[in-house]
């Protein structure tokens, strides 16, 4: 049920031109791949271990540009060719609060917030970017604790380490989030904007 009703949700999402349903992460990340990743041949073995489990979540930190979106679409790419008919979805932090705080302003319930990412696969971008912005705290807290609850794999990308998270989202998200049955992959990459010095 939970995998139909999301297919005729990013139907509808797609219609409205919001983003490219095989694409999520734009056009720049067209050609990503997991072979093509700039990880090391342990962290591409543990994303494998990750998927291969098939639950819980993969938290990836990384400093800026060093290819976490990236990573994303690739893993998008990989889940649509693997598993193609368990639903996937991919956010950008500030999308899905713009999302949130645009269907809030007609009505709003934790279960219609909960229903933005029950799709099987959830993949969570650039997690703390916006959270200077009061009041997200909650809100995220029930995104975290849905997928926590459900134990569908979800992945987090972020450029906070556990300490900032923690200062940002409070103590149950970050628990949840970095709880011992998770994968953490933490990367301390080049930015790839720049060339190397
Ligand atoms: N493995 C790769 N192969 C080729 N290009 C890559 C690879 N990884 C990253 N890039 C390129 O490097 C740039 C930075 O990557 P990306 O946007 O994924 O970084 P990021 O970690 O998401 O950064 P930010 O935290 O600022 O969002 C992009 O232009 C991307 O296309
Ligand atoms: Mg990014």
């Amino acid at each position: 049920m939970s995998s139909e009703y999301s297919q005729e949700k990013q139907t509808q999402f797609d219609q409205r031109g919001s983003f490219s349903p095989d694409y999520p992460c734009g056009e720049r990340f067209r050609e990503a791949t997991l072979s093509g990743l700039r990880l090391d041949e342990k962290g591409i073995l543990r994303i494998f271990e990750w998927y291969k489990k098939g639950k819980d979540f993969l938290v990836y930190i990384g400093n800026k540009g060093c290819g976490k979106t990236w990573f994303c679409q690739a893993i998008f790419s990989f889940m649509k060719t693997s598993h193609p008919s368990l639903s996937r979805r991919y956010w950008n932090e500030r999308d899905l609060f713009d999302r949130i705080r645009s269907d809030a302003a007609t009505y709003y319930s934790r279960q219609a917030v909960q229903s933005l990412v029950d799709d099987h696969f959830l993949i969570l971008d650039d997690v703390g970017s916006n959270y200077m912005m009061k009041g997200n705290e909650e809100t995220f807290f029930d995104i975290i604790d849905k997928r926590y609850s459900s134990r569908l794999p979800t992945i987090i990308t972020t450029n906070l380490d556990e300490e900032a998270f923690n200062l940002a989202y409070g103590e149950r998200t970050t628990s949840r989030v970095f709880s011992d049955e998770n994968e953490i992959i933490i990367v301390k990459g080049h930015d790839f904007r720049r060339r190397k010095e």
